[in-house]
């Protein structure tokens, strides 16, 4: 069985592959006009905190599980049980993580369906292909099914590619793409007029707001799905750890890397929104609150791009190149989930695993799109807010609770021959018992009431 095992060839590899999991639509659509819309500076200095203090040991629990089990989650959450009656539920736990991953896969894969087409739409209208390009932009149910199918594809083709091969080969290259380019539309969105108001409200703290209750949790929730946690992603992104790696660091950096891309996609985003602006685009909903996701993407940001001419269409092509490469590092690492699943549980051989389970994630995918006015909302309520929350926990509690003390510590050793003096060791054995366990409940409790 050790032989169907993946592992990430160096510490660069892991970093790339684990923050092109965590940098995706969440961070660049989602952060930005949230911190707008709720303080400002102040909602980010919410969100720093709560990112590092609670997502982050969060994180840990998943890397350090996987890593010392060196398997995917049914296995790992397994392995670390000390009854057979824990072991069993630990091991539903892991399926259940499974399907909520594919899950998140089926609608997610739909969006970035979006993005790619929104690209190509661009590219066409470029070359004057104007009947096409209205067709790449329009909701339709062909446009729809067919971008869907082709981004599971690709996504298919790098995780069959394997661990080191496909996930972290395509990570490396095509993150310092999207940090590149991200920094590229920034520069030249700055230039523009009206760009410096946008900063102006992005960065204008107003604590009376950031420090509600509601949108501490909300912050915690974002901060959860940016970081891909409760699902195993990150487990099974640790389990191909080598052992002689300090992972609290490599979960420092990974971290550090999520939040920062969020904060600098605020650069790009706000200031874009208020060159809109300046140029005769509605950015204000009806409720006078700066317009948000999809409607921000994909008619905002449309409407600044026609109004910039030839210009427009460049950075159009470019902005929309970015979203897709950040939906697709975070694509092949739900769809890893499983995969690894498959091979090492079931022995199935990675060429049929990932293209069998994706036409499934697929097929799923397909549903909604029918239904799409009924199931999109619903499935993403379901997955992000209930399913990672829940699953959340239960990797906080295995980790935590279930797992003996000495077995982490010595986990930890491996990469860290003095990690009991480490400050690591002094906070995180306590948050991830206590702390991390309520504020996940807390947040559940708030999703079910609300
Ligand atoms: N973190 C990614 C984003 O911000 C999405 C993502 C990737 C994800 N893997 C996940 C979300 C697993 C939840 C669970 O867009």
């Amino acid at each position: 069985m050790a032989s169907t095992r993946g592992e990430f060839s160096s510490r660069f590899g892991f970093i790339m592959a684990a923050s092109g999991s965590a940098v995706g639509l969440g961070n660049i659509w989602g952060f930005p006009t949230q911190a707008a819309g709720n303080g400002g500076a102040a909602f980010l200095a919410v969100y720093l905190v709560l990112a590092f203090t609670l997502a982050y040991p969060a994180l840990m629990a998943e890397l350090i599980i996987g890593r010392h089990a060196h398997s995917n989650p049914v296995q790992a959450l397994r392995a670390i049980s000390r009854t057979p009656l824990l072991a069993n539920i630990g091991a539903a736990g892991g399926m259940a993580g499974l399907v909520i991953a594919s899950l998140i896969l089926s609608f997610y894969a739909i969006v970035a369906g979006w993005m790619v087409a929104f690209c190509l739409a661009s590219l066409v209208g470029l070359m004057g292909a104007e009947e096409a390009s209205q067709w790449l932009t329009a909701f339709g149910l062909g446009r729809n099914l067919v971008f869907t199918y082709l981004f599971i594809a690709l996504t298919a083709l790098i995780v069959t590619a394997g661990v080191k091969q496909g996930i972290e080969r395509w990570s490396e290259r095509l993150m310092p793409i999207l940090i590149i380019t991200l920094l590229v539309l920034i520069a030249y969105v700055l230039t523009l007029e009206g760009a410096t108001e946008g900063l102006r409200v992005y960065l204008l703290p107003d604590f009376s707001r950031s420090l509600s209750p509601d949108l501490i949790l909300r912050a915690l929730g974002a901060a959860f799905f940016s970081l891909s946690l409760g699902v195993g992603t990150m487990l099974v992104y640790g389990s191909y750890v080598k052992d002689d790696e300090n992972l609290p660091l490599l979960g420092g950096v990974v971290t550090l890397i999520d939040i920062s891309i969020a904060v600098l996609a605020g650069f790009l985003i706000m200031p874009a929104m208020y060159v809109a602006l300046q140029n005769g685009v509605e950015i204000f909903g009806e409720d006078g609150t700066l317009i948000s996701e999809d409607t921000l993407i994909f008619t905002v940001l449309p409407e600044l791009f026609a109004t910039m001419g030839t210009t427009g269409v460049i950075v159009s092509i470019t902005f929309f190149f970015l979203m897709s490469i950040a939906a697709l590092t975070s694509s092949i690492s739900m769809l890893e989930v499983s995969v690894a699943y498959a091979t090492e549980s079931r022995g199935v051989k990675r060429r049929w695993a990932a293209p069998l389970i994706a036409c499934g994630i697929a097929a799923a995918s397909t549903l909604i799109i029918f239904d799409f006015s009924n199931l999109f909302s619903m499935v993403i309520t379901l997955t992000t807010r209930y399913g990672q929350p829940l699953l959340g926990f239960i990797f906080c509690l295995y980790a935590g609770w279930i797992w003996q003390r000495d077995g982490v510590l010595q986990e930890l050793r491996k990469g860290n021959p003095d990690a009991e003096h480490s400050l690591f060791w002094k906070i995180w054995p306590w948050y991830v018992r206590l702390v991390c366990p309520t504020i996940i409940l807390c947040i559940f409790a708030q999703a079910t009431l609300a």
